[in-house]
C-alpha cells in the first residue's frame, strides 16, 4: 500500500485547508485538488504496478500534489495539447492513453481536471461536511440553548443535577465550553454525552465547536 498524503494545507490563501472541523466551506464554483482531483487520480492511476510511490511507472507518481507536480510536466498549462496530464488522458491511441488498459476517464472527469487547472492548479482542499453544514454565526440563543435543553437538561438541571453539572443558562454552559469538557464529552468515542443517548451528529458538533471557538458568547 502507498501512503496517501493528508489533505494539504493551502498556502495560497484561496482554498483553505480542511480546517480540522472548523469548517472551510466547499465552494461549488471551486474545484478542489484534495477533494475532487486527488481521489480520482488515486482510484484510477495508482493501483499496483502503476503510478504509486513503489512502482512509479514511467517515473510518474500520482499519490499527492507534490508528486503530481514534480513527475508530470506542464500540469498548469491551459493549452491542453501541451499539458501532459490532459494529453495522456485524452489521447486517441488507446496504447498511449491513460489509465492504461482501462476505459478513458469520462468527459465530466476530464472537464473537472481542466477546470481545476484553469483555476490555477492549486493545492487546495475544503471540508465536505462543512459544505452541508453552515457553521457561521452560531448563536447561543437559537442553536446552543435549544440543543442543550433538548438533549442535556433532562439530567443536567434541578437541585441535584447528574454529574454535579447544571446546564441551565448561559453561564453554566460557558463554564464547560471554556474548560473543554463540553466539546470533549460530546465527541468522545465511548461514554459520550448525552449519556446513554444517540451521539450528536457531525454538523451539530461542528456548530458547537464554532460557537466554543468564538468564545462561547451569550449571543
Ligand atoms: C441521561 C442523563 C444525561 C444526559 C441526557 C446528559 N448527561 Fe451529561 N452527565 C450525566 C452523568 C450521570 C454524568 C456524570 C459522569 C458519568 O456518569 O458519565 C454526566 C457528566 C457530564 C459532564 C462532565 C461533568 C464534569 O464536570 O466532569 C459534562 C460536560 C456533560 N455531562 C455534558 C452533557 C451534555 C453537553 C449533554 C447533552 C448533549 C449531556 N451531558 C447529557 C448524565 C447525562
Amino acid at each position: 500500500m502507498f501512503n496517501v498524503d493528508p489533505i494539504p494545507t493551502d498556502t495560497t490563501g484561496t482554498g483553505g485547508n480542511n480546517g480540522g472541523g472548523s469548517g472551510v466551506l466547499c465552494d461549488a464554483d471551486t474545484t478542489y485538488f484534495a477533494n475532487q482531483i486527488l481521489p480520482m487520480l488515486i482510484s484510477n492511476c495508482t493501483e499496483s504496478g502503476c503510478h504509486n510511490a513503489q512502482d512509479h511507472e514511467e517515473g510518474v507518481v500520482l499519490t499527492s500534489y507534490q508528486s503530481l507536480m514534480s513527475t508530470v510536466e506542464h500540469v498548469t498549462r491551459t493549452d491542453w495539447d501541451n499539458n501532459d496530464l490532459i494529453e495522456v488522458l485524452t489521447e486517441d491511441d488507446p496504447d498511449k492513453r491513460m489509465p492504461y488498459g482501462k476505459p478513458p476517464l469520462s468527459q465530466t472527469q476530464i472537464d473537472l481536471i481542466k477546470r481545476w487547472v484553469q483555476q490555477g492548479a492549486l493545492n487546495n482542499g475544503c471540508n465536505e461536511n462543512a459544505g452541508q453544514c453552515d457553521v457561521t454565526n452560531v448563536k447561543f440563543s437559537t442553536f446552543v440553548q435549544p440543543l442543550i435543553q433538548a438533549r442535556c437538561q433532562g439530567c443536567h438541571s434541578g437541585s441535584a443535577p447528574q454529574g454535579g453539572l447544571n446546564l441551565v443558562g448561559h453561564a453554566n454552559v460557558k463554564t464547560v465550553a471554556d474548560n473543554g469538557k463540553l466539546y470533549d464529552l460530546v465527541t468522545r468515542t465511548t461514554n459520550w454525552m448525552p449519556k446513554g443517548g444517540q451521539k450528536l451528529d457531525d454538523c451539530t458538533t461542528m456548530k458547537l465547536k464554532a460557537w466554543i471557538d468564538a468564545g462561547a458568547p451569550n449571543n
